[in-house]
């Protein structure tokens, strides 16, 4: 990831002091790839942990009284023009404070102690040698003496600041880690975040647990406590309106006002023409189930109609938004006077509202129903707007729903629109949603459904000649699309094995009317992308 002023205006809206009262450690972002891994770390760990901007003035820091403080990784060299820095008060906080790796770098500067670029830069497993006695006893409690460690970094530091001890080395970083007890500031240049290095969590458990005092205070049922009376005093008497897009954010977050309103609160789901084989019905029984107030509106023709004629993707997308506005707004005006919108806002869409990574953190800070609150003139119910993606699935399993629903593969909110080349047709849908279907269906017999970020099919714009019996066919292509990945910025393509392809392809053809050919993707992204559009 690289350093943009853009990423100084991401975290706008997470400066507003929280309403957690939970025990917080801070982490400042210095544009690490693993920044968010540091938090998601913690908060396994039992411990609220919030992303703040590199240059968060410590005053601020001071009034939202954290336990800790974390100084992230990041791509540049502390001597670079415009490498982010702190605010060197942060040091005198009287709070302890932990760099990683640049975090380590810049707090040696900042110090006074002095960062060279390294003869030998380490990137990947390095080995160092830990000393757990004295000022290092804390922080590597329990931890062996040699440890194999995910290192990144061309600069390490040569000489620590005054009132430093030197706890790590390893064969090409003198410094690789340094102490300062009585101030409580601590440093590492490797990674504990990532798996790759060996016994990471306990280190960050050390430093949370036994330097910061946490008592491991964040918990999912406690959060959805706290978050249900937030609700009823945010909301008062008045009523809520939910839109569902079918997938599990959504729906956790329906949950949670449901249980804080009741029946003030209306859930409303649009078939928009473009779901998967059985999704609108599937939605209906769950939303059933959970005895959640569901009012559905099939507008599946006035989408279809819409699209007629269309082959433009961006308009495809465009003419889905806008209808699914009109719609939402029809129905949410016939519920009479509702003053808010409960919309399931991850935190990862809160720190990456300005998109600095590509286009898919747009994509996604838009949700759905974007512009509809201004227009509405809603205010906003965001219950999940401080969690990650596995910790609203734990929320979610909290709450009742079935595990299958839980570990869902994101589905693109313009549907199987983005999967069809060309124009969308109810002919073209149908097939599609067959075809899409056994892969489905393959792809979860065979185990690999929750590997995968996603697995598909595409409907590709061309015919070609086959043979099916004595007869020569000229039909549909269906590509799968199989890919994994951690975020859905990059991805990788699956190497699915030939046996499960050899099915997926056999059924598809047997079953799926129209098809003659199946191909499989083998690209990543980037250069290409997910979806196929
Ligand atoms: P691409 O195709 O850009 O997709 O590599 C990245 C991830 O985003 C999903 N996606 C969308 N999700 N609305 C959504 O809610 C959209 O318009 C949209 N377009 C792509 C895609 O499925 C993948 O997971």
């Amino acid at each position: 990831m690289l350093w943009s002023m853009a990423t100084a205006h991401r975290y706008n809206s997470v400066l507003i002091p929280s309403s957690v009262p939970h025990q917080t450690i801070i982490v400042l972002d210095f544009g690490s790839q693993y920044t968010q891994l540091i938090a998601r770390r913690l908060r396994e760990l039992s411990i609220y942990s919030e992303i703040w901007p590199p240059d968060a003035p410590a005053e601020r820091l001071r009034a939202r009284a954290p336990v800790g403080i974390i100084l992230s990784g990041g791509p540049k060299s502390v001597s670079d023009p415009g490498a982010p820095r702190c605010d060197p008060a942060i040091f005198d906080l009287g709070r302890p404070v932990l760099g990683i790796c640049y975090g380590m770098q810049l707090m040696a500067d900042s110090l006074g102690g002095r960062v060279q670029p390294a003869p030998q830069r380490e990137f990947g497993h390095a080995t160092v040698a830990l000393d757990a006695r004295g000022p290092g006893e804390l922080l590597f409690a329990g931890i062996p003496a040699a440890l194999r460690v995910w290192a990144s970094h061309g600069d390490y530091v040569t000489a620590p600041p005054e009132g430093f001890a030197v706890v790590a080395t390893s064969e090409n970083a003198p410094v690789a880690g340094m102490v300062n007890s009585p101030r409580g500031l601590y440093a590492i240049l490797f990674h504990p975040e990532v798996v790759h290095t060996e016994r990471g969590l306990e280190i960050l458990r050390n430093f949370a647990y036994r330097i910061c005092g946490c008592t491991g205070d964040w918990t999912m049922a406690s959060f959805v406590d706290e978050q249900t009376a937030k609700i009823r005093a945010q909301v008062g008497g008045g009523r809520v309106v939910c839109g569902l897009s079918g997938g599990v954010d959504s729906t956790v977050a329906a949950l949670i006002v449901h249980r804080a309103l009741g029946d003030r609160l209306t859930c409303i789901f649009v078939d928009n023409g473009v779901l998967r084989l059985d999704e609108a019905a599937q939605v209906r029984r769950r939303f059933e189930r959970l005895s959640l107030p569901l009012r559905f509106a099939d507008a599946s023709d006035l989408f279809l109609e819409r699209l007629a004629g269309v082959t433009d993707p961006e308009r495809k997308r465009k003419i889905i938004g806008a209808t699914f506005i009109d719609v939402f707004e029809r129905e949410a005006r016939t519920l009479g006077d509702v003053g808010f919108l409960a919309q399931g806002t991850l935190y990862p869409d809160v720190i990456e509202s300005v998109a600095i990574v590509g286009q898919s953190a747009l994509i996604k800070s838009h949700h759905n129903v974007g512009g509809l609150p201004e227009r509405m003139r809603m205010k906003l119910v965001e219950p999940l707007r401080e969690l990650f993606k596995d910790e609203v699935r734990a929320v979610g399993r909290e709450l009742g729903l079935d595990e299958e629903f839980v570990v869902r593969q994101p589905f693109p909110g313009p549907g199987l629109a983005v999967r069809i080349l060309g124009e969308v047709t109810r002919p073209r849908l149908d097939l599609l949603r067959r075809a899409d279907a056994v892969v489905a269906d393959e792809v979860k017999r065979a185990g690999w459904y929750t590997k995968l970020w996603q697995s598909f099919a595409v409907l590709l714009p061309i015919q070609s000649v086959g043979v099916m019996g004595d007869e020569r066919t000229y039909e549909h292509t269906v590509a799968i699309r199989a890919v994994e990945s951690r975020d859905g910025m990059t991805a990788d393509w699956a190497r699915l094995p030939h046996e499960l392809l050899a099915r997926i392809s056999s059924r598809i053809v047997n079953e799926v009317r129209g098809v003659n050919r199946v191909v499989f993707d083998i690209s990543s992204k980037p250069p290409s992308t997910i979806e196929w559009e």
